[in-house]
């Protein structure tokens, strides 16, 4: 088992990638912090009902919104009290507003960057201290392609990914000499809610850039997760490993 009894905070754990990294990182040993916002509260019990009973993991299910910091705060207090450590932190949720710069509404601007670029560090900065404390941590966050590529349409959206980008070479520089590793994935188009608002002229000509011509699973980014928060990457951090079948080389 390569995450046997690691304490792991997953943000946007009710669908999709968070969903599925929850799952791969449970089922290798680990207790899993579901984190999502209220209106997930359902789908949040069913996964920590599921993880119960297939691997017995020991869960938590909370509920906020990474875009305020408060509740980040009460989000790592929370763990804190549960299970004393943390040892992972998987920066996950995120959402798309999309509209050409021409278009795009001032409020579509602002929630996209508080939720998935203010979120990011809204969490870091939660857990940092108790990670710092005890000279030991990962953190893995969700970049995307989108960030490193740019897409008409998504500003907001590329913005705020580049911009977990950078954020996670600061803080790997930041904290590496306190033996907390900082990396990001960044995947293409994967098969999520996120990608099915797609239309289907979308998809086609998304499926023409990608050389290995088909979307990706969920399971292509939780699998890099896991290498990611396991002892196999242990000299690798301020890394971005591009997860695109070859859309961006
Ligand atoms: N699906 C893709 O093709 C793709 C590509 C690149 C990057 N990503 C990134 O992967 C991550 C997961 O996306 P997904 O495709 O699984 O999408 P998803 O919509 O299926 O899941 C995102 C989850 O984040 C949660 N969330 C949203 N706002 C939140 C907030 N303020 N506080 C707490 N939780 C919140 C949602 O409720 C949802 O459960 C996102 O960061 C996304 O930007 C996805």
């Amino acid at each position: 088992m390569k995450l046997k009894d690691k304490v792991i905070i997953i943000t946007g754990a009710a669908n999709g990638i968070g969903k599925e990294i929850a799952t791969i990182f449970a089922s290798e040993g680990a207790n899993i912090i579901a984190f999502d916002t209220e209106k997930n509260i359902n789908l949040l019990k069913n996964l920590s009902d599921e993880l119960k009973v297939k691997y017995n993991t020991k869960t938590l299910t909370a509920i906020g919104d990474v875009a305020k910091l408060v509740d980040c705060n009460e989000l790592v207090q929370k763990s804190l009290d549960k299970f004393s450590s943390i040892d992972i932190l998987v920066n996950n949720a995120g959402i798309t507003k999309d509209n050409l710069i021409l278009k795009m509404k001032e409020v579509d601007w602002d929630s996209v960057i508080s939720v998935n670029l203010k979120g990011v560090f809204n969490c870091i900065k939660a857990v940092s201290k108790s990670m710092l404390k005890r000279k030991h941590g990962r953190i893995i966050n969700i970049a995307s392609l989108v960030g490193q590529i740019g897409n008409p349409g998504q500003v907001n959206y590329a913005a705020s990914k580049g911009g977990v980008i950078a954020i996670t070479k600061t803080c790997a520089k930041e904290f590496a000499s306190r033996n907390i590793l900082v990396n990001a994935i960044s995947p293409g188009f994967i098969k999520t809610n996120m990608t099915n608002k797609l239309t289907d002229q979308q998809k086609k000509d998304i499926l023409l850039q990608i050389p290995l011509s088909k979307f990706g699973e969920v399971t292509d980014i939780a699998k890099a997760a896991l290498f990611l928060a396991s002892d196999d990457s242990s000299y690798i951090t301020g890394q971005v490993l591009s997860i695109n079948g070859g859309m961006y080389l």
